[in-house]
């Protein structure tokens, strides 16, 4: 290859396998997804109720080759036609993040190709460009099963936490609480679900740093509250009370992410200016109800409303393959001997991010 295609005529594969699903895609730098596949490990890991990294990485190594072959063949090209290997090289469980970095790696040296090593969050942070071709800067919040945070997305690479979560994340109370309510894993869904018929105020429980200063999160106790109401509940196995848990608990999130989320676009606006665009993702974006809250919150605030259709806030390598795509675009590569990181923070100056 002499001279570089133009962005738009790219062609970039990328591959995801940090958590628990099997992922590969082909994306265009005209913003088309030529192929996105994605392969769930839910029935592996449900009868453990959770993630297992063992199991985890067993099935990305068994299925990793028969979805890029899929891949390919969706898209109807060859590896000839693709311009770049992206791959998560973390951060995530490291089983499994190796089986998908050292697959992209084996490709890109068999067939000389240029190899990036994409943080996972950099994929869930730039989809939005992907999905709606919004313009930096924005204003990121990025609710995951590992992470809960608000990023300043100035630019390609050029990310600053404005704020994050003190114990867990939002994605892992959701599970936490289906955990408590019988709803199996994965738990959003199934919270989300559970929620559909209950009523939001039927049941008091807190909200964890709203009013505070800062724009950080907490939903540890949030958690523990959804228990104590359980055990100290008179007829706990009814499904109507159950469902105006499930309820109760989801309006209790979206009143910590409003709340969270507002306070940042104060600092952020100040610095990058009004009406810019407010964008959700990671996993727990799916959810409808959030992001009806999120969707007011930034009409009222006068930012355009940004949120990927939900199979794209979920893991996906299409995120991927597009976040190697403009880190390619913009000339830069990885060598093959790029470690992956079980831990890799997307705001390098931020201490004790994930
Ligand atoms: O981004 P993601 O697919 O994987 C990570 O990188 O963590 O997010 C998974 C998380 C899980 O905690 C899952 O329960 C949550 O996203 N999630 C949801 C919904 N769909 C997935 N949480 C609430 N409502 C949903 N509809
Ligand atoms: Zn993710």
């Amino acid at each position: 290859m002499t001279s570089s295609p133009a962005k738009r005529d790219l062609m970039v594969l990328g591959i995801e396998t940090s958590c628990d699903e099997t992922a590969v895609a082909i994306v265009g730098g005209d913003r088309r997804v030529h192929a996105n596949v994605v392969l769930s490990q839910i029935a592996d890991h449900q009868p453990y109720g959770g993630v297992v990294p063992e199991i985890a990485a067993r099935a990305h190594l068994a299925h990793l080759d028969g979805l890029i072959r899929r891949a390919l063949t969706d898209a109807g090209v060859g590896f000839d036609d693709v311009h770049a290997v992206a791959a998560t090289a973390g951060p995530g469980l490291i089983g499994g993040v190796l089986v998908g970095a050292m697959t992209g790696k084996a490709i890109a040296l068999a067939r000389d190709l240029p190899f990036l090593a994409v943080n996972h969050l950099e994929g869930h942070a730039l989809t939005a460009r992907l999905s709606d071709d919004v313009a930096y800067p924005y204003l990121l919040l990025l609710v995951s099963g590992g992470h809960c945070q608000l990023l300043a997305v100035a630019g390609l690479g050029d990310y600053r936490l404005l704020g994050t979560t003190i114990d867990d994340a939002v994605g892992e109370a959701f599970d936490k609480v289906a955990k408590m309510l019988d709803l199996g894993y994965p738990g959003g869904p199934a919270v989300e679900r559970a929620a559909a018929t209950g009523d939001p105020l039927a049941i008091d429980l807190p909200r964890p740093m709203r009013g505070r200063p800062g724009a950080d999160f907490s939903f540890s106790g949030l958690k523990t509250a959804v228990r104590q109401r359980l055990s100290a509940a008179e007829n706990p196995h009814d499904p109507a009370w159950r469902a105006d848990l499930a309820a109760s608990f989801q309006a209790a999130v979206a009143d910590c992410l409003v709340d969270r989320t507002a306070r940042a676009i104060t600092r952020f606006s100040a610095e990058y200016g009004a009406g810019k665009a407010l964008v959700v993702a990671g996993g727990v974006a799916a959810n409808a109800s959030l992001r009806a809250r999120l969707s007011d919150l930034a009409a009222a605030e006068g930012m355009a409303w940004v949120a990927p259709a939900p199979a794209l806030c979920t893991d996906n390598a299409a995120m991927i393959a597009w976040a190697g795509l403009e880190r390619f675009a913009a000339g830069q590569r990885d060598g093959l001997d790029f470690a992956p990181r079980p831990r890799w923070p997307l705001d390098m100056t931020s201490a004790g991010a994930s």
